[in-house]
């Protein structure tokens, strides 16, 4: 069915969309926009829902850029309570709607393969938001949008090599496990960090995104290690704020006594960048709507999409860059 190409790998092949040359028909379903000119392109988001700033950013963004004024008619299933069957429930109905192209970002890696497979025998393109499939067999779909995983996490690591040159005691929090990203930023984290002896792991948790549980994680962590941590790495705001609280509660300084680095970008992190709480924030860029749409176009077109559409992103070292970053945030 597709024949792909790996962007950052620059191996390439072509992918070809099942050869039907849609030009102005959309996708194999009937569900909507593929007739006359004119008509709407249906669109079913398969979307995570309710997650925090940055889920939040990126869901608003890919409804606002996929409007009836651009030619779409967005259909949007956030899961329930990041329920995975409500998703796999939701990309059922599209698929039997018959809808011209699905976007899916999954709240679990594993389990979507006969779902991928039922929308491939219907002709209907899948476009993975953020969130990547495990195990990762990209002929399921046309292609995942996100920021690099691994290179973001490595530039957390980076960042730590340099800060701590004599090495530090350091502690992961974690995203859900079973989510394609935490493993993605576990590798490219510990791809840089694990090769240095003088780093110290405490060991890794989940905390689920949140800034309660990551609070809650933390001021464990540092009873248990009597407070002799240096370094936590966030991975996403949420927990990274968290962690800020757990160490001022400690009546530790953070940035000074414990420095932290969070993935993500919001506003909230940048003014804790900026207020030296936090000491490294590495954006993961969520206002990619623009390019899912015109790999939609691309996709529906019977064009050439790449197999990993990577989003750039980049990062903040210092309470100066956070300041001249804030005034034009948009999440
Ligand atoms: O998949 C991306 C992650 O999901 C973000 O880093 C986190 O904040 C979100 O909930």
């Amino acid at each position: 069915m597709f024949k792909k190409h790996i962007v950052r790998a620059v191996a390439t092949a072509a992918v070809v969309f099942g050869g039907i040359g849609l030009a102005g028909c959309s996708g194999g379903g009937d569900g909507g926009g593929g007739g006359a000119e004119g008509d709407l392109v249906t669109v079913g988001f398969v979307a995570v829902g309710p997650e925090g700033a940055w889920r939040e950013a990126n869901e608003a963004n890919i409804q606002e850029t996929f409007t009836e004024d651009a030619g779409y008619d967005l259909r949007y299933a956030p899961a329930t309570n990041l329920d995975q069957q409500s998703q796999i429930d939701a990309f059922t109905s599209f698929v039997d709607e018959g809808v011209d192209v699905i976007l899916l970002s999954a709240t679990e890696g594993s389990g979507w393969e006969a779902s991928l497979e039922r929308a491939q025998e219907a002709e209907i393109p899948v476009i993975l938001i953020d969130r990547g499939i495990e195990p990762n067999d990209d002929s399921l779909y046309a292609t995942r949008i996100a920021p690099d995983n691994m290179v973001v996490s490595e530039s957390v690591a980076e960042w730590a090599v340099s800060a701590f040159p004599e090495g530090a005691n350091y502690f992961v929090l974690e995203g859900p496990a079973g989510v394609s990203v935490v493993n993605e930023r576990n590798e490219g984290f510990q791809s840089v960090i694990g090769e240095d002896d003088a780093f110290v792991s405490l060991g890794a948790q989940t905390a689920n995104w949140s800034t309660e549980e990551a609070r809650s994680v933390m001021e464990t962590v540092l009873q248990a290690n009597d407070n002799d941590v240096q370094f936590v790495f966030a991975q996403n705001d949420e927990m990274g704020l968290g962690a800020v609280q757990a160490v001022e509660a400690a009546g530790l300084t953070p940035g000074v006594d414990v420095q932290i680095a969070t993935i993500d970008g919001t506003r909230p992190a940048l003014e804790a960048l900026a207020a030296g709480q936090l000491s490294f924030v590495a954006e993961y860029n969520p206002l990619f709507g623009e390019t899912a749409l015109e790999a939609v176009e691309t996709v529906l077109d019977g064009g050439e999409v790449d197999s990993y559409i990577i989003v750039p992103s980049e990062t903040f070292d210092s309470p100066e860059a956070a300041e001249t970053a804030l005034p034009d945030r948009q999440f």
